[in-house]
């Protein structure tokens, strides 16, 4: 059982729970088109964001299936909230976890999203003790999967045609790391 109060630090971000206030930013982040293009719903209204927010609130624990720890990614410096990531509980059993990295089209290409799988993959193997974290993305996202495939992730599957959202059939890849993979993963090692 997690419950994750104080944030994780890596040398940029501060991964922390959403609070009151963070609606403005996430509205931003998640209406941009470089994000959307991505994603399989559709940006928030400046209303419904409030409730974004407002759930997002005590999405910090882990502990049953389906659970979904989530976090927004603050610049250390600035404050700024520069994207959101989230750690969902697959299966408590066969002790599997799926991840979730979304960033600001200003924070992208500064290895951010690596930076914030790191601290993600650290939690969910060293201190969770997962034994497997899965990641998927849609086919045409070759960011996401060069970030996957930088980290370490094996590609394990192309489900094709598995998702229909905005009158399209879109394809989905599969990418999965094992705690003994990341032991030596190339992700690990801070360049
Ligand atoms: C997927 C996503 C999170 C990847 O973000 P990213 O910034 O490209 O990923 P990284 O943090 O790994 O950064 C890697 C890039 O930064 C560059 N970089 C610069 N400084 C770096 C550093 N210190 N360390 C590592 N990479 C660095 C790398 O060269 C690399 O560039 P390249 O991809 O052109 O080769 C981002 O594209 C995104 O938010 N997309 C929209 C939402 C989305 O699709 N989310 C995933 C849904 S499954």
């Amino acid at each position: 059982m997690l419950d994750l109060v104080e944030p994780l630090v890596t040398p940029r971000l501060l991964l922390r729970p959403f609070r009151t206030g963070d609606e403005e930013a996430l509205l931003d982040l998640r209406s941009r088109p470089e994000v959307v293009r991505h994603l399989y719903w559709p940006p928030p209204t400046p209303d419904g964001v409030r409730d974004v927010v407002r759930q997002r609130l005590t999405m910090t624990k882990l502990a049953a299936d389906g659970d979904c720890l989530v976090l927004a990614a603050e610049d250390r410096e600035t404050g700024r909230l520069l994207g959101e990531l989230d750690l969902s509980l697959v299966s408590v059993e066969n002790r599997h976890a799926e991840i979730g990295i979304i960033l600001h089209p200003d924070a992208q290409g500064r290895g951010l999203a690596t930076e914030t799988a790191r601290a993600l993959l650290d939690l969910a193997f060293d201190r969770l003790d997962l034994h497997r974290v899965t990641a998927s993305t849609n086919s045409g996202n070759e960011a996401s999967a060069r970030a996957l495939l930088r980290l370490g992730f094996r590609q394990e599957g192309h489900l094709v045609q598995c998702v229909r959202f905005a009158d399209a059939w879109h394809d989905e890849l599969i990418f999965a790391m094992l705690a003994s993979e990341w032991a030596g993963a190339p992700g690990r090692i801070v360049a």
